[in-house]
């Protein structure tokens, strides 16, 4: 595996690749790769001559500067589990090559999309999702790039910017991998206190029960019994749930033929936010 920290360099080698027809399959990441991770590489391997990996906490799509502070951080554990998964190259700048201006003021319109949910409760945080996954297919300039659907208003999203900037390439999207206990896999898992880990498999869990209830409830029925179930039990502080169609992810309040629709969640478990989502048709 070659690793690079400067876009140049990194250019300069993946011109060489794609010279000789070569195909370049991308994952973003933040680090602390987990399972959930190399769900995504391995297939990117797999479908693709070359798997290019980005490890980068990227500031400017954090909204609360104490979880980036606190987000779990460590290289050389991720490049052992890159090397496991076959990566060809891994790109791991600074702050400062990302972003050399001194502030960043490219601004994105995704309408609806960024008025929901993450959009809603995290301002800001889809612009800088966008003006970072935009420099890295700048960069990387993959024939396809991998996501996963654990944050599936992101890969809406993603699959909106790629629309809007014309930009060659596709966009794959992947199942949510989790643990055996059902909890999505993610890197804030890391955070969790013992006894926050042993009741998070009900985040899942409810999830599921909802699904159960499609057939009795309307959606909105179902996203109270869902805050019901989240505020009876002190763990849990529940941000959000909702039930929304699939392509712009607005709030149902009766189900629809026409288009499929998911179960959204934003819950902390102490500090530790998680999200995860679930289809119901
Ligand atoms: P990060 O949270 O590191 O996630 C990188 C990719 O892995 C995302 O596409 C995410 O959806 C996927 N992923 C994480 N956990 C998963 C799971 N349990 N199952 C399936 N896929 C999973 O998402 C980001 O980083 C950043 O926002 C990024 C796109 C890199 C831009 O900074």
């Amino acid at each position: 595996m070659k690793t690079f920290d400067t876009i140049h360099n990194t250019k300069e080698f993946l011109a060489e690749a794609k010279k000789s027809g070569r195909k370049i399959g991308f994952v973003p990441t933040m680090g602390a790769l987990h399972e959930g991770h190399l769900t995504l590489m391995r297939r990117a391997k797999k479908e693709n001559d070359l798997l290019v990996v980005s490890v980068f906490v990227n500031p400017i799509q954090f909204n609360n500067p104490e979880d980036l502070k606190k987000y779990p951080r460590d290289l050389e554990k991720d490049k052992k589990l890159l090397e496991s998964v076959g990566c060809d190259i891994l790109f791991a700048p600074t702050a400062e090559e990302m972003y050399p201006e001194e502030e960043v003021t490219e601004h994105f319109d995704f309408g609806k999309l960024e008025t929901v949910m993450e959009g809603a409760f995290r301002p800001g945080h889809f612009n800088g999702v966008a003006v970072v996954v935009k420099r890295l297919f700048n960069i990387i300039t993959p024939d396809k790039a991998y996501f996963g659907e654990k944050d599936f208003q992101q890969l809406a999203i993603i699959k909106r910017l790629v629309e809007m900037e014309k930009m060659p390439l596709e966009i794959i999207p992947c199942s949510i991998v989790r643990e055996p206990d059902g909890l999505a896999m993610s890197s804030r898992n890391e955070r969790l206190k013992p006894k926050e880990r042993a009741v998070a498999s009900l985040v899942y869990q409810i999830l599921q029960e909802a699904v159960q209830l499609k057939d009795k409830k309307s959606p909105v029925e179902i996203a109270r019994w869902v805050a019901d179930r989240f505020n009876n039990n002190p763990s849990f502080t529940l941000e959000y749930f909702q039930v929304a169609d699939e392509t712009f992810l607005q709030p149902l309040e009766q189900w629809k033929r026409n288009t499929g629709a998911l179960g959204f969640v934003a819950v902390f478990l102490g500090d530790v936010r998680l999200i995860d989502n679930i289809r119901f048709y």
